[in-house]
């Protein structure tokens, strides 16, 4: 493993020409420097709550409105965020690559869609979706605060005859992924590329699967990148490390200042 402990250093690039396949994996950190605390920070995002009682099933069945009124919290600070150069970045190479592009995030602030990303997987939803906490029906977008007055119900449920209430379109502790997202990603790795890159970012390596995707990126061949604030749990595992903030970092490696 290569490591580079400053940005005082110069700074090193990934080459990326029109071989080059790029799959990006991002966490909370990537938007620490737009203003949204990470989970693990001093601040931490669930602060003051416990996470089974704001992120699972049953905290969400135990107290639906306390449930939402802290999404709802999480939308207003998310919607007044705005995306930083690592996003911007990450956009710009997608731009550049086209279809020998993924971003998988593990983000739900909607910041990598707002700087350009479309090539997106959401590991871990969405803030500004919701759905039925109990049929199948698409999630759909919602900017809503609900975080006073009644919580929303599912009209479609109703008219079977059943009361249900929406509920925030996020992956919760105990919660599957999407199967259809890591099938995307998993399409994306296994297709033939000459040039392979791996590139995650802002996350702690601690969250399964995603934490995984190193090792799977590494069996098809890809050189793997890590920028993050501090060592990862799974630092060692990639190829290279550096040590930094995103937003400082990911335009110089990437090669669009
Ligand atoms: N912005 C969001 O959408 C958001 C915020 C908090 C939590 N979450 C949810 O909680 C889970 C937390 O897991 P996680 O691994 O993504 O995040 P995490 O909070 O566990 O770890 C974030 C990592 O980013 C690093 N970091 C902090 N600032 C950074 C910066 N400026 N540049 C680079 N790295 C920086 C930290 O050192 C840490 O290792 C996620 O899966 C997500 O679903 C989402
Ligand atoms: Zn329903």
């Amino acid at each position: 493993m290569s490591q580079c402990a400053t940005q005082g250093d110069s700074q090193p690039r990934i080459a990326v020409d029109d071989r080059t396949h790029v799959l990006a994996l991002t966490g909370a950190g990537v938007s620490a420097e737009s203003g949204i605390a990470t989970f693990r920070g001093a601040k931490g995002l669930w602060e003051g709550h416990r996470i089974e009682e704001v992120a699972s099933p049953e905290g969400f069945a135990a107290d639906p409105q306390l449930v939402w009124r802290f999404y709802s919290a999480r939308r207003e600070k998310a919607a007044l965020a705005q995306p930083n150069p690592g996003h911007r970045a990450l956009a710009a190479l997608e731009e550049r690559l086209g279809d020998r592009f993924l971003l998988a995030s593990q983000n739900v602030d909607d910041l990598h869609g707002r700087a350009g990303s479309t090539r997106l997987v959401e590991l871990h939803g969405n803030l500004f979706r919701t759905r039925c906490s109990e049929c199948d029906r698409e999630p759909f977008r919602d900017e809503k605060s609900y975080a006073a007055g009644p919580l929303p119900q599912c009209d479609l449920c109703l008219k079977q005859g059943r009361r249900a209430l929406f509920r925030p379109h996020i992956v919760w502790f105990g919660e599957m992924l999407d199967p259809e997202d890591l099938r995307r990603v998993d399409e994306f790795l296994a297709r033939p590329a000459e040039r392979l890159i791996f590139l995650a970012a802002g996350t702690s390596g601690v969250v399964w699967p995603a934490a995984g995707l190193v090792d799977l990126a590494r069996r098809r061949g890809a050189q793997t990148w890590l920028v993050n604030a501090e060592p990862a749990e799974n630092s060692s595992r990639f190829h290279h490390f550096i040590l930094g903030k995103s937003g400082e970092v990911l335009p110089g490696l990437l090669g669009v200042e």
